[in-house]
């Protein structure tokens, strides 16, 4: 995807918690592994007592509810996005939370930081959506400390392709337009960007997949993708998703979800 087309996606996409949120309820309801994808990425962590943390595109900040009461004594967090939507939705669900967190809207190609400033850095299902992505990791490289974790989400390449299989079916007849917004930092290719800036780099997948038993909630997600001229075949969609689930009785979407770990060298 071109930078100016990534600008646009991500500034539609991310400026209220609406889309996010309608995945992130296909997620909870449907997947099959009910370990918990939030559970597991906290359990990937090496967080240490009074470590300085920084997340970077923290969306509504459901990893730290999810995980509030695994946060260690004495931990100081900087939660940012470059959405103020975003920041202002996470500050509002953990504000009341006992977490020693404060909230900024910050881009992670410029980070507002001094110099080895933070122990750990996380980057969850968000460096795929930064243009100058190789600028994000010297600045997250930047801002740890020497031997400094981090931590980046992201998705495989054939995450979720079901969902394109249903929408090029003959009774539906929907072409995706364009690149896919996610395919420049994948589980496939992001260890070797991440090993440019940093050491120890490993990959960690997470194996589940969706169980979907009602129609709606799988409508509403593709809404939230953002797909041009989908509403152009949006009857023909719902129509063929109800014909897959009387026949199937549920209608299964792969997933390919994991982590790339690694350190700054000392
Ligand atoms: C898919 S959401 C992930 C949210 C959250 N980390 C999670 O895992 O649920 C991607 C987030 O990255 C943010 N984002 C996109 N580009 C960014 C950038 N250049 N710097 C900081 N955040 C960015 C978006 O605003 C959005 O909140």
């Amino acid at each position: 995807m071109q930078d100016a087309d990534q600008h646009r996606f991500v500034a539609s996409q991310y400026s209220s918690a609406a889309n996010l949120d309608a995945r992130a309820a296909l997620h909870a309801h449907y997947s099959a592994n009910s370990y918990g994808w939030f559970r597991w990425v906290w359990d990937q962590f090496d967080l240490r007592m009074g470590d300085c943390v920084l997340e970077l595109g923290c969306g509504t900040g459901e990893l730290w509810v999810s995980n509030a009461a695994r946060v260690p004594a004495g931990m100081r967090l900087q939660l940012t996005d470059l959405s103020q939507g975003m920041v202002d939705q996470a500050a509002a669900r953990l504000g009341d939370q006992p977490l020693a967190a404060t909230f900024a809207r910050v881009d992670a190609q410029s980070l507002p930081y001094p110099d080895g400033r933070f122990d750990v850095v996380i980057a969850n299902h968000m460096l795929y959506h930064v243009p100058d992505r190789d600028t994000a990791l010297q600045e997250i490289a930047r801002v740890l400390t020497p031997g400094g974790r981090f931590y980046a989400t992201t998705i495989g390449e054939g995450h979720m392709a079901d969902l394109y299989t249903h929408l090029a079916a003959p009774d539906v007849g929907y072409r995706r337009r364009g690149a896919a917004p996610f395919a420049g930092f994948t589980l496939e290719n992001g260890g070797a960007q991440v090993s440019a800036r940093f050491d120890g780099v490993a990959v960690r997948r997470y194996p589940d997949e969706l169980r979907i038993t009602a129609v709606q909630p799988l409508l509403d997600y593709y809404q939230s993708m953002g797909l041009e001229g989908l509403e152009t075949r949006l009857e023909q969609l719902r129509e063929h998703l109800q014909r897959e689930l009387a026949a199937k009785g549920s209608i299964r979407i792969g997933k390919d979800s994991g982590m790339i770990l690694a350190f700054k060298p000392f």
